[in-house]
């Protein structure tokens, strides 16, 4: 019989798995939403599939959803900024793309930010329920890359992180 593990120590061992940084989009009904994601992922090359975790709690989870379709900004490290942005649950809608460099993205029209790694725009093929979280598994069908120079944004042990 499995033992129950304490959140909270769950929490600090698993934050020693180092991610990069995303930020997720999507429009719905001429919306822009967008949500702050360490969860994405490539999966597949043939297709070429990618997934990423949004918390069912989320309001963006079921803008995501309904969308159909997804866009990704993987953040350089001096966009940190922007992840602590959409990152604020229950945070104000309006404006909050204001001050923020982006254009859309020709394949999704979801936004995607000026000054990111890559982006990515997907097509959303399936989605698994686990536990409060949904995997939302995109086929990709645009890419980027905006800021071919740039290091990456990290994300370990619950900071922020620089590359080097
Ligand atoms: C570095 C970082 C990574 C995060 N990754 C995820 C993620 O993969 N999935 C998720 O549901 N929430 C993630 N969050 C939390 C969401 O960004 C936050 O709960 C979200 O902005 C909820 O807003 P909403 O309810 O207004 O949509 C992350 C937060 C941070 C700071």
């Amino acid at each position: 019989m499995a033992t129950a593990l304490d959140p909270v120590e769950y929490r600090r061992v698993v934050g020693r798995f180092a991610t990069g940084v995303t930020v997720v989009t999507a429009v719905l009904d001429g919306e822009h939403s967008a949500m702050t994601c360490s969860s994405f992922t490539s999966v597949s090359l043939d297709p070429v599939l990618v997934l990423f975790c949004p918390e069912r709690v989320s309001r963006f989870h079921d803008v995501v959803l309904s969308a159909g379709e997804f866009a990704v900004s993987v953040l350089a490290q001096g966009q940190e900024d922007l992840s602590r942005r959409f990152a604020v649950r229950g945070r104000p809608l309006e404006g909050q793309f204001d001050g923020l460099p982006h254009t859309l993205g020709p394949v999704t029209g979801a936004v995607v930010f000026d000054g990111a790694l890559a982006t990515l725009e997907c097509r959303t093929v399936s989605t698994v329920e686990a536990g409060d979280h949904t995997v939302v598994i995109g086929e990709v069908l645009g890419l980027g890359v905006p800021d071919p120079d740039g290091d990456p944004l990290l994300y370990y042990e619950g900071r922020y992180r620089a590359f080097r």
